[in-house]
């Protein structure tokens, strides 16, 4: 699938794995490829309200909004804070079907009640988590989960080819 066509509707999950793994041959800039892969996510998953990244800062043991589809975001969480920092501190997925009954849930967009969070691993390190809000609860389940790890593997894969320039 060449990226000037766009992504169908109807496009399966290996389209968009082919999708995203095409973005990532054509274009080295990481804030482009983030920006591109949050739309492509946003394009292809229905019943969510935000989806995107947040960067780690590993010096200040800390994530930074990175690129994102949906509304005006907390910009910076603390390892351990949240779903995202809770992720990046166990270094796996996490998967909650009811933020209002997640200890420590940063409420960034009201409109959540469902989220995934899912560790992208470079050279041994979390290096940024990949978050999904759903508007209901319960939105995310063994499909989401894979398809997710699998977008986050990638990446990964790529992360110290990608470049600021
Ligand atoms: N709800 C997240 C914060 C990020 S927003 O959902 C975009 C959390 O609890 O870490």
């Amino acid at each position: 699938m060449e990226l000037e066509e766009g992504l169908a509707e109807n496009a399966t999950l290996e389209d968009v794995k082919a999708f995203v793994e095409g973005l990532m041959e054509g274009e080295r800039n990481r804030v482009a490829t983030l920006a591109n892969i949050s739309a492509i996510l946003n394009q292809y998953l229905p019943k969510i309200n935000w989806v995107g990244f947040y960067l780690v800062v590993p010096e200040k043991k800390m994530l930074v909004l990175g690129p994102f589809q949906g509304s005006a975001a907390c910009t910076r969480i603390r390892f351990g804070e949240g779903v995202v920092g809770q992720a990046a501190q166990r270094a796996h997925t996490l998967v909650v079907d009811n933020v209002m009954a997640f200890p420590g849930h940063i409420a960034c967009d009201s409109r959540s009640r469902s989220e995934i969070v899912v560790p992208v691993h470079s050279g041994g390190e979390v290096v940024a988590a990949l978050d999904v809000d759903a508007p209901e609860m319960d939105r995310f389940h063994d499909a989401e989960k894979v398809f997710l790890e699998t977008v986050s593997r990638l990446l990964g894969e790529n992360w110290n080819l990608m470049t600021d320039c």
